[in-house]
């Protein structure tokens, strides 16, 4: 376990359920876009568009609330956006998903970072204070130092003249127009993601939009006096979050930190080149696929299409794996109907498969572990990214790890149950910890009855548990496991045995 995922375990239990910061980083970002988006537009209503008059209607507006606090949750939020966003861009990058089915996404994000910059300092100009006035000049002596422009942009600058309603319309449709370019970025970002989760989950949004809001009441954001190209502001409080290249810029001239710049994108544009051997790709059967879509529901990074299918009959669909997008979490085969091994044939073949652990192998790894047990045993399926099921002890225990928890279908359970198994564990990481996104989400869902395929409602509630444990948090398995051991054995009426399941 790297040191990443541990601070991120270790916060695990310090977090209401579910609602670890740092497994939802993504969603974070897109929580801080949205309020920026609509306090932005508030704040737009009240702003005058000319240069003689935009600082002193950002002043009016921060007089009295709301106007006040918006403008300062306006620029918190920006803070947590980027800040929400490089940690985004750090964990994925600590935890190697850059590669294959997930480059896209990395590509596309390495373009919305520097567009999240470039928003967050236009921002800056509009108020046109002092500080709108270094970081305009400091933006254009910077990009001067690029052969992009036949004429030097800080010239603007030079007089009070120069700088005329035009150019300021210029600089607020930077401002207004980044964005825009954003949500489009955002959406290449997203395509190749099932059910992208855009918002927190419920009691992390409301912690963080309380947060900022308590802090934009506490700590308002005040204006500097009005910019004056005729002088120099001496010592400026600077945002150093959202501003930190301008007087990085200063230290190093333009020329060394467009240097150091490119350098940091090339590293991470060149992240996803790391050669890394292509894991199997998930088999479709076409004599056991019905074209029933669950596969293509629950598939985490829509590698899966219905085509036509190749027996002819009209109206007969067959799954189809992209296989430059299937990421071998085996989800989709823990979705498949077919996937059931009450099924009587002697070669369990599956409608979808993944080739280096078929659910045939499971059931035969299964009801060998079963038939060598004389005690009674606890079976716990877990997952190979999750706790070290070799690490985890409990008398009688049968382990059964996976590529990812979605992969088990939901009647494995039962399965087990009716093969002599006491009980069943069903370990998943912790929720916005799964390698594969949605595997233990999808696996709570079935065994819940609330998605298919589903766990028969008549699998006594007692005789099976689902927990959820990350990697390094094998002790809290084994403790379960014989937790549930202990009461499966409880005498005389808690105790259950096989038989007791109902046909
Ligand atoms: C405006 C900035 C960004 C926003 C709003 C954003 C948002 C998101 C969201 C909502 C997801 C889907 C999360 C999920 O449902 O599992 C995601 C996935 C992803 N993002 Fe970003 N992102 C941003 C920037 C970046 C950056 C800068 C990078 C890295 C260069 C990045 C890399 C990724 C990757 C690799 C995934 C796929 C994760 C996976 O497959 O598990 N993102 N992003
Ligand atoms: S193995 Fe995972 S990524 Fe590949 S097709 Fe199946 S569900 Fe989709
Ligand atoms: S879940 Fe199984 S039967 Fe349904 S479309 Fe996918 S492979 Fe075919």
């Amino acid at each position: 376990m790297n040191a990443w995922m541990r601070i991120e375990r270790a916060l695990d239990r310090c977090c209401p359920q579910g609602a670890n910061p740092l497994s939802h980083l993504g969603a974070i970002a897109c929580l801080m876009f949205a309020l920026l988006l609509l306090s932005g537009i508030y704040l737009y209503v009240f702003f005058d568009t000319s240069v003689g008059g935009a600082w002193a209607s950002v002043e009016r507006l921060s007089a009295q609330p709301p106007g006040s606090w918006l403008r300062s949750l306006h620029r918190y939020a920006a803070d947590l956006f980027l800040l929400s966003v490089w940690l985004h861009l750090l964990r994925e990058a600590v935890l190697g998903r850059y590669t294959r089915f997930r480059r896209l996404s990395w590509l596309t994000g390495l373009v919305l970072l520097p567009l999240v910059y470039l928003s967050g300092v236009g921002g800056f100009w509009l108020a046109w204070d002092q500080l709108g006035q270094y970081s305009a000049i400091a933006s254009a002596e910077l990009l001067d130092a690029l052969p992009l422009f036949p004429t030097s942009l800080s010239r603007n600058f030079l007089t009070p003249e120069a700088v005329n309603d035009r150019l300021f319309s210029l600089l607020i449709f930077v401002h207004l127009g980044v964005p825009l370019l954003m949500l489009f970025a955002l959406w290449f970002h997203l395509q190749r993601i099932t059910r992208p989760q855009l918002w927190p989950p419920r009691a992390l949004a409301l912690a963080l939009l309380s947060c900022l809001g308590v802090l934009a009441l506490a700590r308002p954001i005040l204006s500097l006096p009005p910019a004056d190209l005729g002088s120099v502001p001496a010592a400026l409080p600077l945002d150093w979050w959202l501003l930190h290249w301008l007087p990085l810029a200063e230290a190093w001239g333009p020329a060394l930190t467009w240097a150091v710049m490119g350098a940091m994108l090339l590293l991470l544009l060149l992240l996803p080149l790391r050669s890394q051997a292509p894991p199997p790709v998930a088999v479709v059967d076409a004599d056991n696929c019905n074209g029933c879509q669950r596969c293509v529901a629950d598939c985490p990074y829509a590698a899966i299409t219905l085509e036509p299918h190749p027996n002819g009959k009209a109206g007969r669909q067959i799954a189809v794996v992209a296989a430059d997008r299937c990421a071998s979490c085996g989800i989709c085969a823990g979705s498949c109907p077919s996937a059931t091994p009450f099924r009587s044939t002697e070669l369990l073949v599956s409608g979808i498969d993944m080739p280096q652990q078929t659910i045939a192998a499971l059931r035969r790894q299964l009801e060998t572990a079963l038939a060598d047990h004389t005690e009674p045993a606890i079976v716990v399926y877990g997952c190979e990214h999750g706790a070290d099921l070799g690490r985890v002890t409990a008398p009688g225990l049968i382990a059964l790890s996976l590529l990812c928890i979605g992969q088990m279908p939901p009647a494995f359970v039962e399965y087990a149950l009716r093969a002599g198994a006491a009980g069943v564990l069903i370990v998943g990481c912790p929720s916005g910890g799964c390698a594969f996104r949605w595997g233990e989400a999808l696996t709570a869902q079935r065994l819940n009855g609330q998605r298919e395929p589903h766990l028969r409602a008549n699998v006594p509630k007692t005789r099976w548990q689902m927990l959820q444990a990350g990697a390094g948090e094998e002790a809290r398995v084994s403790a379960a496991a014989l937790q549930l051991l202990r009461r499966l054995r409880l005498p005389p009426q808690g105790r259950q045995h096989a038989g007791d399941l109902p046909a």
